[in-house]
Order: structure tokens, then C-alpha cells, then sequence
């Protein structure tokens, strides 16, 4: 399996990624495969692809990566925020996937309205991880937003990255300007986001599927409720496929604990009626008084 292989290798890939955040990033695309949602992956600010192979993963045959960067003219990544390099990223690519199924484009995002996207077909997976200054953030949460497809989820980076203040301050510029995205969990240095009908699909998705990585459920973050998913590095060093089965396992788990909660809670409202019924309270008055006239126990 691709992605599998991937993830064993992914420290061959120089940039900025936990192998938890590719892994749940993948299933999340794989978990859209199977509700119909097809499209590209996009990412604004490849650096060597790191991110973007692993979404490229979880790609069918006809869809592409669609990988937008500064590439040489670094002398406008004004934030100095990696360095994209076009023969780095093809070379790492096709290391992994088929080379044909990469679109590279050299633009800075500023530059980029939604028809330079969707030009290459609707993204259902869009990463901002380009410039890292709160105007750049801002204008590229927007062209994510303008571009992605129905049900299509977006990657911002570093959130709360502490020495990248910008990118906190551009998502709040974002939402608190008429942005249309709602986040729905934070995984290891990246939010995720998607349209106000899917974003609670996914959490729940995610509730069901990630149960290992789960750490926090309903956190604020700018008037939206998210989950918090932690780093497992432990986990990944196992096979995909076990996993995936202690996550079944835990799920499967958690479910039987819950349903018995809920009859725990009915059992005991059925019995809080039936102490505080009259029928009840009668007949527990005449067991007193005969065992008080026949000296029972
Ligand atoms: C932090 S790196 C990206 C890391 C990458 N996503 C990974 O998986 O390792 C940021 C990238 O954004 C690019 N960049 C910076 N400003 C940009 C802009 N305004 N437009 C497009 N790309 C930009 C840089 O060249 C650099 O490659």
C-alpha cells in the first residue's frame, strides 16, 4: 500500500509534519473516497512535499496534486517561512506516486484568485501552508475556501505555532470577516476546517475512526467547537493494519460502554418511579406492619 510505504519513509522528506497528522489527514481523504467527494489535493507552500505526498496518497487515478509555491523566487517569501523547491518536490514525488499525477504551479498565492485553482479541477483537500503573515494567512483561508469543493476539508498549518504569530492572527482576521469554513478538530500543528454541513460529519468521522489520538472533545476556538487529537508516534510504528484494528477494537468498546450507560440511566429511572409510586409506597407500608404483627424478619 502507498501510503503505508510512505509513512515507513516519510523521514526521507525534509520539511514540517508528524506522521500522526499525515495518517489522520489520509483517512480523512480515504473516509472522503467512500462518501463520493472526489477532487485534487492543494497545497499552498510545498517546501520538498512533505504534506502533500502523503495527501496525494489517498488520490484516485483521474484526480491530481496540485502543488503551488514561490519555488525560485524566494525574494518574495517575505517570512521567510521554508524554501519551495520545484526539483526536490518532483524528485520526492515520484519516489512515491506516479509522477504524471503532479501539477506544479509557481505563484505567489497573493497573486491567486479561486479560477487559478479550480482551473486543475476542484480540490477536496486544500493545505494552506504558504506564507505565514496574518494578510497572507487570510488571503489564502479565503482562496481555500473559494475553491474547495462541497465537503471539501482545509489544512491550515502551525495555528498555534508560537513563533508563527501571524497564522493565529490571519485565521482570526478570517472568521471574524465573513470566513465561511468552521474547524472541527486540531490534529499535531494544523487545524482542520471545512464547510458548515460537513465540518460536524467529519468530527464525528473522526470520533468514531481516531478514538487512540483523541485527547480533548469540544474545545473553543473562535466560535466554533473543536476536538483535540494528540501526536502517537508509538502507534505509527505499527503496521497500518493493527491499528486500524485496536481503533475498531476501542471504538467498539466505547460504544458497548456507552449503550450500557444508557441503560444504566433507565434502569435507575425506572426505578426512581417505582420507589415514588403510591402502589409502591402502599405496599412496602403493609410488608412493615406484617412483619411487625407475625414477627417476621
Ligand atoms: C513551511 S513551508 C511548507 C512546508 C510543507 N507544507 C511541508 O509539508 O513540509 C512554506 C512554503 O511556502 C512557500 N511560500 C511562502 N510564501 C508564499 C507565498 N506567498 N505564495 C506561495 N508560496 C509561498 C515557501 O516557498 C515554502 O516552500
Amino acid at each position: 500500500m502507498r501510503f503505508d510505504f510512505y509513512l515507513k519513509n516519510i523521514d526521507a522528506v525534509e520539511g514540517w509534519l508528524t506522521p500522526t497528522t499525515a495518517f489522520i489527514s489520509y483517512f480523512l481523504m480515504i473516509h472522503q473516497t467512500e462518501l463520493g467527494i472526489r477532487g485534487n489535493a492543494c497545497e499552498i507552500g510545498v517546501h520538498h512535499g512533505k504534506y502533500l505526498i502523503a495527501l496525494a496518497c489517498a488520490l484516485a487515478a483521474e484526480e491530481s496534486a496540485l502543488a503551488v509555491d514561490l519555488f525560485e523566487d524566494q525574494d518574495q517569501n517575505i517570512d521567510g517561512s521554508g524554501c519551495g523547491d520545484r526539483s526536490i518536490l518532483t524528485r520526492n514525488f515520484g519516489h512515491f506516486l506516479p509522477p504524471d499525477s503532479l501539477v506544479v504551479k509557481k505563484a505567489n498565492s497573493l497573486d491567486l484568485g479561486p479560477a487559478d485553482i479550480t482551473t486543475y479541477g476542484m480540490p477536496r483537500f486544500f493545505s494552506v501552508d504558504g506564507g505565514h503573515t496574518e494578510a497572507v494567512t487570510c488571503h489564502d483561508l479565503r482562496l481555500a475556501e473559494q475553491s474547495v469543493c462541497p465537503g471539501g476539508i482545509v489544512a491550515l498549518d502551525d495555528i498555534l505555532n508560537y513563533h508563527w504569530t501571524g497564522v493565529l492572527s490571519g485565521y482570526a482576521r478570517y472568521k471574524y470577516n465573513g470566513g465561511g469554513l468552521k474547524a472541527f478538530a486540531l490534529v499535531p500543528n494544523k487545524l482542520l476546517l471545512s464547510d458548515a454541513a460537513f465540518a460536524p460529519r467529519y468530527g464525528t468521522f473522526m470520533r468514531d475512526r481516531f478514538p487512540l489520538f483523541a485527547e480533548k472533545f469540544g474545545k473553543e476556538m473562535l466560535s466554533d467547537l473543536i476536538d483535540v487529537y494528540g501526536d502517537r508516534p508509538d502507534l505509527l510504528e505499527m503496521p497500518l493494519q493493527k491499528i486500524d484494528r485496536l481503533q475498531r477494537d476501542l471504538a467498539a468498546a466505547n460504544e458497548k460502554a456507552s449503550r450500557m450507560d444508557a441503560d444504566n440511566a433507565e434502569l435507575r429511572g425506572q426505578l426512581a418511579l417505582i420507589l415514588h409510586s403510591k402502589r409502591y409506597r402502599l405496599a412496602s407500608k403493609f410488608a412493615g406492619l406484617y412483619r411487625r404483627v407475625l414477627g417476621g424478619g
